[in-house]
Parts: structure tokens; C-alpha cells; sequence
């Protein structure tokens, strides 16, 4: 079996083996090699010792000198060069206190986490699989190392790296792994928020979004993110649903990769976290009714509160946080088939999040019963129409857009400060209900200019 090395690998290799070392692409590159992915990055592992790396390679950092890693600098381009180690007693779950170098390339396979990431490669030796790795590439298993337990003891993060994985690659969990992953989930509270979020992110925006469910399963989601176990425990005795609120989420996710090749990363983990907490305030705002029937009234806004509350937890720089509360908040905004109301939404959510939005609406109704789902259907539709003619038209939807601006008003007589800001408002407002008064002529024109004065000299 042959991969293609990228010159620079191959390169790092021969060098490494003209100085008498072995040296190996290892884990994750090979792993995506096989699988006709294209690789993140490469992984370089050696019997070299880390001094002996940065001897024989000019432009190098140290990166973990103590774990063994050198980064060789190539042009452009950088590799993590890491001896051949043991890892010893991890203290955290995360860290091995020590790690013990080897000559001997099994024994550094052997500490990897699932069989698919112990693999390694270079041209002369072809494939080293010590963990029938390879059969578990073809059969799509996710298989820890010999014994799991062990495994999730060192670094409790591979846990969810088991459903990541599992979601990116549409693999199934091998029964063993699955039940030690069941058994230790509760070790996930030693790992750092900033490790989570970046498997919740990678698991989000995969091809398989749905498997979030694979969280609450295992009773991850009970650690990390309390929250969607709630969701599942919350029934919806509703016409509109069919699912209760966890299930309803689920399928809003999966819903979602109808747009998997349409989204650029970005948007994606902003369409699916918003998605993953858009009704995470109903458990909160249920109430059933004389008939039975449950009502959430409220929820959007509660769900945003815990939308905040868990990307915060989670440290999610506040960009993401700002871009999720605010789908979260109007998710559920429905009456907007006219141009003003529309342009009043457009105003608040903002350009950019627009498309998102309209593609949430589609994933959430979707995720409903089929009870009006057509009509609900052809309502966004009528929506994205009005939504792309005041997009053509390029109607004023922010102050910015406005013919006029703060200097005209204090020209005319407004203070600066309250009375300015609350004047240019009042203008934004009749504006965006009739593009067409977006002229100077009118704007500034002395009846208006005196009606606004008059309302707004007591701000
Ligand atoms: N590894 C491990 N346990 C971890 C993290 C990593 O055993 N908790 C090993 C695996 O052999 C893995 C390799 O280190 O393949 C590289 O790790 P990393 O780059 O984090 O993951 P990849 O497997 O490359 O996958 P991805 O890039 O998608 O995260």
C-alpha cells in the first residue's frame, strides 16, 4: 500500500534515515491518507532523540523538547518531528508526567488512542499496522489501543475524540471502547473547557452532525453540557412537534447537511451551534394548557440567556457568542412577510447572519411534525423573496445607510449626544419602512426636522 508523501515529508524522512534514524509519518495523516481525506497536517515520528533533530535540521522549535517534539521548519511549511515514547502516569488526564523514550516504534503506537490513529508510514516499510488498524479503517470501527480503560485513563478528552471521530468519518464505536467511554464519561470534568469546545466543534461541524446524540448516550453530554440532557428529559405534547425537545434538536442538526457542501467551516459551526441551543430554554418555559397541550412561550429569549451562558463556559470568543445569541434569539420570528417588518428583522440579525438565519428556519421546521409544515415552508419562502428584492434594492437598513448623518442634524439645531441619537433613530424607523423617504430632500426637509426636534428635546 503506497501513500503519497508530500515532498517535505519525504524529505524529513530520508534525512532522518541518512543519519542512521528510523523516521515514520504517523497518526492522523495516514489515518486521512488511507481514507482519501486530505490531511490537516503531518506527523513525523523517530527514533531520533529531540537533540538530535534539531542537530541535524537547521531551522527547528522547540515546541516540547521534555515530550519529545521538535518542529523542523520548511519553507513556508512546519512538521512536528516526535521521538518514539512511552508515555508514563498522566497526572490530570491529560499531561503524562514523564514520558520515556524508545527505540522501538511499536511501543510509541502503542500509547495512541484508537487503532485507525496507530498507524504509520514511510516508503521502504510501506504500512506498519500493530493494532489492525487497517481493518478497522475498512470496516469503519473506532477501536481504542488494546485496553480503553487504559486509553481514557491517560487523557480522558479521548473519550469524546471516540464520537468525534465517529462522526467525521460516519464510523461505528467498537462495543468494548463504547462501554468503557459509558463507564468513564464522568473523567471528562478534568479536561479544559478549551479542549471540549474544540472536539464539540469538529464533531459539530462534520458530516454528521446528528451524532450528537451519540453524546447523550454515552452520558458525555450529562458532563459537558448538562443542558441537552434536559432537552431529551422535555416532552412537546404539541401538534407542531412530533419529537420532544432533544430529539427535535437532533433532527434539526441532521437537517442541516443538506447544506454541508453549500457552507464554508465557519458558518457551519455558527448554523449548528445556534441549532444545537435554539430551543435549549424550553424545558424552562413549559406549560401545558387545560387541554394538554404544551406551550413554550418565551423560549427564544431564555434560550439565548443559556446559549451565552454555555459558550461563555465553554470560552468561545465573543464573536461566536454574539453571532449564536442573536439566531438563537430570532430563531422563532415568524411574522415578517411584509418589506418593513423584514427590514426591521434584517436590521437587528444583519447581513451576514441573514442566510443563516433562513437556512435555521428551514432546518427547525423541517424538525417539526408535518402538521402546516407546507405552509410554514412556503412562508419562508415568500420571506427569502422579499428578503433578496430589499437586498437588490439595496435598502437602507442601518443608520449608516441613512442619507443623512449626525453633523446635518446638529446643523439644524439637535444637541449632540441623546436628543442626535434618538432623532437619527426615529429617521432609521421611517426609513426602513419606506425606502423611498431615504433622500436628503425629504429627510432634512423643515416639517420633519421640526416634528423630530419637538419629540426628542427631552432625551
Ligand atoms: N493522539 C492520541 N491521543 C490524543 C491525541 C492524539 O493518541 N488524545 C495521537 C493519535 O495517534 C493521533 C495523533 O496523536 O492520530 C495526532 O493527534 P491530533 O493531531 O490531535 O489528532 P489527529 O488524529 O491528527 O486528528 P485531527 O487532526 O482530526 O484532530
Amino acid at each position: 500500500m503506497q501513500i503519497n508523501l508530500p515532498e517535505k515529508v519525504s524529505h524529513i524522512i530520508s534525512v532522518l534515515k541518512a543519519e542512521g534514524y528510523e523516521a515514520y509519518a504517523v497518526g492522523g495523516c495516514v489515518r486521512d491518507c488511507l481514507l482519501g481525506r486530505k490531511p490537516d497536517d503531518w506527523d513525523i515520528t523517530t527514533s531520533a532523540d529531540p537533540l538530535s533533530v534539531k542537530r541535524i535540521f537547521k531551522r527547528t522549535v522547540d515546541t516540547g523538547l521534555k515530550h519529545g517534539t521538535v518542529t523542523v521548519l520548511m519553507g513556508k511549511e512546519s512538521y512536528e518531528v516526535t521521538t518514539y515514547r512511552i508515555d508514563g502516569v498522566y497526572e490530570d488526564g491529560r499531561h503524562p508526567r514523564e514520558v520515556t523514550f524508545t527505540d522501538r516504534l511499536e511501543e510509541d503506537l502503542m500509547r495512541r488512542d484508537f487503532t485507525i490513529n496507530a498507524l504509520a508510514y514511510n516508503d521502504d516499510t510501506g504500512i506498519v499496522d500493530c493494532f489492525g488498524g487497517l481493518s478497522d479503517l475498512k470496516n469503519g470501527v473506532i477501536r481504542a489501543v488494546n485496553d480503553p480503560e487504559k486509553r481514557f485513563d491517560e487523557d480522558a478528552l479521548r473519550i469524546m475524540r471516540a464520537v468525534r471521530f465517529s462522526a467525521q468519518l460516519d464510523f461505528k464505536i467498537e462495543e468494548k471502547t463504547l462501554s468503557s467511554i459509558i463507564k468513564k464519561a464522568d473523567t471528562l470534568r478534568q479536561i479544559s473547557a478549551e479542549r471540549i469546545q474544540t472536539e464539540l466543534v469538529k464533531l459539530l461541524v462534520s458530516d454528521s452532525p446528528q451524532k450528537i446524540l451519540s453524546l447523550y448516550e454515552t452520558g458525555i453530554s450529562r458532563v459537558i453540557m448538562p443542558e441537552i440532557d434536559r432537552m431529551m428529559e422535555t416532552e412537546q405534547n404539541n401538534p407542531h412537534h412530533m419529537y420532544n425537545v432533544g430529539i427535535h434538536t437532533v433532527e434539526t442538526l441532521n437537517n442541516s447537511r443538506e447544506w454541508n457542501d453549500r457552507l464554508s467551516r465557519a458558518d457551519k459551526r455558527i448554523l449548528r451551534l445556534s441549532l444545537l441551543c435554539h430551543d435549549m430554554g424550553k424545558p424552562d418555559c413549559k406549560s401545558t394548557d387545560e387541554k394538554g397541550t404544551d406551550h413554550f412561550y418565551g423560549h427564544a429569549g431564555v434560550s439565548e440567556e443559556i446559549a451565552s451562558r454555555i459558550l461563555k463556559r465553554l470560552k468561545f470568543d465573543n464573536d461566536t457568542i454574539y453571532k449564536v445569541r442573536t439566531l438563537v434569539k430570532y430563531h422563532d420570528h415568524r411574522d415578517v412577510l411584509t418589506k418593513p417588518k423584514l427590514r426591521r428583522l434584517m436590521a437587528k440579525i444583519g447581513d451576514d447572519l441573514m442566510p443563516l438565519w433562513f437556512i435555521l428556519r428551514r432546518c427547525d421546521t423541517n424538525a417539526q411534525s408535518e402538521y402546516k409544515r407546507r405552509e410554514k415552508l412556503e412562508c419562508i419562502d415568500s420571506c427569502e423573496k422579499l428578503y433578496r428584492e430589499i437586498v437588490r434594492d439595496k435598502d437602507c437598513l442601518t443608520l449608516k445607510d441613512l442619507k443623512v448623518d449626525g453633523k446635518d442634524l446638529i446643523t439644524c439645531g439637535f444637541k449632540p449626544g441623546r436628543q442626535l441619537g434618538a432623532a437619527l433613530n426615529r429617521m432609521l424607523q421611517i426609513v426602513l419602512d419606506d425606502p423611498g423617504k431615504n433622500t436628503r430632500e425629504y429627510l432634512l426637509s423643515g416639517e420633519l426636522i421640526k416634528e423630530l426636534y419637538r419629540e426628542t428635546e427631552n432625551k
